[in-house]
């Protein structure tokens, strides 16, 4: 049975997508068969990964309503390994549907992945930056997980709401939802921001915060305009480099 990790973190542009895209293709290449979900309306882990946003015609929004299954909109093999279920804009109207149908539609998305679920070792999510009804569909689903900080002044504003939209989803839910781990992005080693950010960061989480930072790097943001993982872009680079750690702390944390 797939593990569903959940990357979130309602701040955007802290490297949600890229750590989706990247973990995905990572664990790809340790033959890992990975499903990417992005339920995120911007999109951006659909075209990141390399997908043709004009080709969809139905997407992750079809699933949520009920006008699709999952299976039906999967785009197969979108890199060697890699499924993904694509949003596009139209996934901006999926919180009123979620909120006119609250009752029935807490864990609506867990009962989307479950007949696919056998077919993946990992299902990530690329969430959206907010906390709202698409969000909370996604912590209540997932096993666990994944947040990616950026090492930055402001990068703590916010957690507690995060941590606290945790808590409410474990108690409602999903008892059994962990934190996988917490990743710093965007680090720059170079200034005594991004080791006092770390240190911060690690008085909150402890151990959960992985060992491998990713850097700020400038192969990493050109990638997405590519369609390619940092593996495919720039195979060898220091983000590269970065992400192959990740994946196997993910690996390692997951007895794999
Ligand atoms: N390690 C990095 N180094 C440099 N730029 C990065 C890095 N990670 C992400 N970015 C860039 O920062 C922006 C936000 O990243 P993104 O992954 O889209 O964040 P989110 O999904 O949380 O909104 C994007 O333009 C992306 O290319
Ligand atoms: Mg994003």
């Amino acid at each position: 049975m797939g593990k569903i990790i959940a990357i979130t973190n309602q701040k955007g542009g802290v490297g949600k997508t890229t750590t989706s895209i990247n973990l995905a293709a990572g664990l790809s290449r340790h033959g890992k068969k990975i499903l990417l979900i992005d339920i995120d309306p911007q999109g951006n882990a659909t075209t990141g990964i390399g997908a043709n946003k004009d080709e969809i015609q139905e997407s992750m929004y079809d699933v949520l309503i009920g006008q699709a299954t999952l299976k039906s909109i999967i785009i197969p093999d979108v890199i060697e390994s890699i499924d993904l279920a694509p949003a596009t804009i139209s996934l901006a109207g999926a919180d009123v549907y979620l909120m006119e149908h609250s009752e029935e539609n807490q864990n609506i998305l867990l009962e989307r992945i479950k007949p696919v679920r056998d077919n993946y070792d990992f299902i990530l999510i690329d969430c959206p930056p907010s906390l709202g009804l698409i969000n909370r569909n996604a912590l209540a689903c997932a096993d666990s997980v994944l947040i990616p900080i950026q090492a930055e002044y402001y990068a703590l504003e916010g957690l507690a709401q995060l941590l606290s939209s945790i808590r409410f989803v474990q108690k409602m839910f999903n008892k059994d939802l962990t934190i996988e781990g917490i990743v710093l992005t965007m680090f720059d080693s170079r200034t005594k921001l991004s080791f006092e950010v770390m240190s911060e960061v690690k008085k909150y989480f402890n151990e959960k915060v992985y060992k491998t930072h990713i850097p700020r790097n400038i192969k990493i943001s050109e990638s997405p305009s590519h369609g390619l993982s940092i593996f495919d872009y720039d195979k060898g680079g220091a983000g590269a480099v970065a992400y192959e750690e990740l994946v196997k702390e993910v690996l390692a944390n997951n007895g794999k």
